[in-house]
């Protein structure tokens, strides 16, 4: 992997960094399109660094509609997503409007400015729940910091806005270094599909068998699956704070 570098728009015309602007293969035209979009959002600087990687180049992640990088503009450090020019999305501005609403209820990193390839908001610095899961054992912490993900689900519940991907969510929860967890990536979300959030976090925490339901056993114990399914079914009716508080103590207690 390359070293850690920040680069102004005029070095994003060198490769491989252009490659990362327009991944995985874009023309000149689209290359200077893209930076003047970045120039208009007013981003002085790209930060390259991070856990993930593209073209041997550290970024903070990499999905299949985007590449998430940090960004400066007015000395603020943000968190770029850019549009991938394979994605199967035409841009990024419902992405925009779902995160903005999920703002609303508290939820997701604050947006900040959106248009057809890029979005920007929020630098989230921390793990990806996977890997904070391995590295948290201490029992308290790791209930304290799920009950806060079930509490942020039941927010966008209560809002009417299903996430759409958290029944498997390894890469779309972090947790920040104040033990904080961020719900991202509000793409495949939706104000119109009937709200699942708690249902499915809770299938990919306790009931999934997969890596990090095996985590959360290893830590709080075995859940007891009737219990857990009997709360999710009465939570499903009213979706009130006692229904949530009966899931919470299934799930996590
Ligand atoms: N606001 C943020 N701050 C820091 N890192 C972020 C932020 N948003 C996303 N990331 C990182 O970038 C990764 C990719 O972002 P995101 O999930 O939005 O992309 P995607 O292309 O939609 O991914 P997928 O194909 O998995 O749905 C995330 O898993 C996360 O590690
Ligand atoms: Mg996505």
């Amino acid at each position: 992997m390359k070293n850690p570098v920040t680069l102004t728009l005029e070095g994003l015309r060198k490769e491989p960094y252009a490659s990362i602007l327009c991944y995985p293969k874009g023309d000149e035209n689209e290359l200077e399109n893209r930076i003047k979009e970045l120039d208009m959002h007013g981003v002085a600087t790209v930060e390259f660094a991070g856990k993930g990687g593209a073209f041997n180049v550290p970024v903070l992640g990499k999905g299949y509609v985007g590449i998430v990088v940090v960004a400066q503009r007015y000395s603020q450090r943000l968190a770029l997503k850019i549009r991938r020019v394979d994605a199967d999305r035409e841009d990024l501005q419902h992405e925009a409007k779902m995160l903005a609403k999920a703002n609303c209820a508290g939820v997701g990193p604050t947006f900040v400015d959106a248009s057809k390839n890029f979005l920007l908001m929020q630098l989230i610095e921390g793990e990806l729940l996977p890997a904070w899961l391995d590295a948290n054992k201490e029992k308290n912490t790791v209930r304290q910091v799920l009950a806060e993900i079930l509490e942020q689900c039941w927010h966008l519940d209560l809002l009417g806005l299903d996430h759409g991907e958290l029944s498997k969510a390894p890469k779309h929860v972090i947790i920040d270094q104040c033990q904080q967890p961020w719900i991202v990536d509000f793409e495949t979300s939706s104000d119109t599909r009937k709200p699942t959030n708690v249902t499915a976090i809770c299938q990919y925490l306790r009931m999934s068998g997969g890596h990090v339901a095996k985590g959360v056993s290893e830590v709080l114990g075995e859940r007891n699956r009737v219990e857990v399914i009997s709360a999710l079914r009465s939570y499903k009716k009213d979706q009130t704070r006692e229904s949530l508080d009966k899931v919470v103590q299934a799930c996590l207690h």
